[in-house]
């Protein structure tokens, strides 16, 4: 599916994004990663080539929420490699608190990177992907359909991801751009290991209503979604069910959440 096709993935130095560059470099994709740290992208990108020594990789730097540096990157990166073909937008952050101790900042950041990240990659990446008839993915979360405990920045950022993508779904169908929607549940990543050392005991008792996954399994099944082409693709069965859930039964739903919660609840200590 990607042999041959120049891929731009945001975020793949590390994660996600850096799982699917792997596999994509072992299908025959020309890889271009950007991600802020050029350290951790050198180190992203030897490993990517371990898993096709003849491949192609290209390393930017570049924060997703800049958009002038980004249209910079893109063209650079199509003068290198041709004409971007998809577009892997994973780059993302995770802030979590009770929501009134979150600076009004943190909001903004999360916004900007998350929400205005994406959104900056497909304006500058949509003139190359649509004369190519390629590919737009983003990744959003389990978290942009469900509200979560301690996630008020994050499942802002996510719903209105996912707001966009549906909107873009439709106005770039008809113009022989495909448009994907990923939400997985919480994986093992740099992410969560970070995430882990501060987060509030509601919160990880309400996300962790569904088991956290390993990467193979997300990578597994976002390929899977990606070669059916289907427009949104929950990794793992127990979120697909409890998506499912949620929308049949939503009221039992957040009677079985509000449980969870009220039986590890602490709350804020102090205001914001
Ligand atoms: N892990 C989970 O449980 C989980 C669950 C559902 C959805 N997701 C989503 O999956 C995506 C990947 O998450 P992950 O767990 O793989 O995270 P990760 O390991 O922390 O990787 C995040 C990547 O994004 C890059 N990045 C962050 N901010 C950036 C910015 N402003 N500009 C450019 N690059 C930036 C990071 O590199 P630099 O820091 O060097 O810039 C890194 O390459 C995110 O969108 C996340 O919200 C994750």
């Amino acid at each position: 599916m990607f042999n041959g096709k120049h891929v731009v993935i945001t975020g793949g130095s590390s994660g996600l994004g850096l799982a699917v560059a792997k596999v994509m470099i072992r299908q025959g994709a020309r890889l271009s990663i950007i991600a802020r740290d050029m350290k951790k992208l050198e180190l992203a990108r030897k490993e990517i080539l371990n898993e096709n020594h003849t491949g192609i990789v290209n390393i930017y730097s570049a924060d997703v929420s800049k958009m002038d540096i980004l249209a910079g990157v893109f063209k650079k990166a199509s003068e290198t490699s041709g004409a971007p073909d998809v577009l892997f937008n994973s780059a993302g952050i995770l802030r979590e608190g009770y929501f009134e101790t979150i600076p009004d900042g943190t909001f903004r950041e999360v916004m900007e990177t998350n929400f205005f990240g994406i959104l900056n990659s497909i304006m500058v990446a949509l003139p190359y992907i649509k004369k190519q008839k390629g590919r737009i993915i983003n990744i959003s979360s389990v978290a942009g359909m469900l509200g979560v405990f301690g996630y008020s920045p994050y499942c802002s950022s996510k719903f209105a991801i996912n707001g966009l993508t549906e909107t873009l779904r439709f106005e770039l169908k008809p113009a022989g751009v495909r448009v994907h929607l990923v939400c997985p549940p919480e994986f093992d990543s740099p992410m969560v290991d970070e995430l882990n050392k501060t987060r509030t005991p509601e919160n990880r008792a309400h996300v962790q209503t569904i088991p956290p996954y390993d990467m193979d399994t997300i990578v597994r099944d976002i390929f899977r979604g990606l070669m059916k082409d289907r427009y949104l693709i929950i990794p793992g069965l127990q979120t697909r069910i409890t998506v499912w859930a949620n929308r049949h039964f939503p009221s039992i739903s957040r009677f079985v959440s509000d449980r969870i919660i009220s039986s590890t609840y602490i709350g804020p200590k102090t205001e914001r």
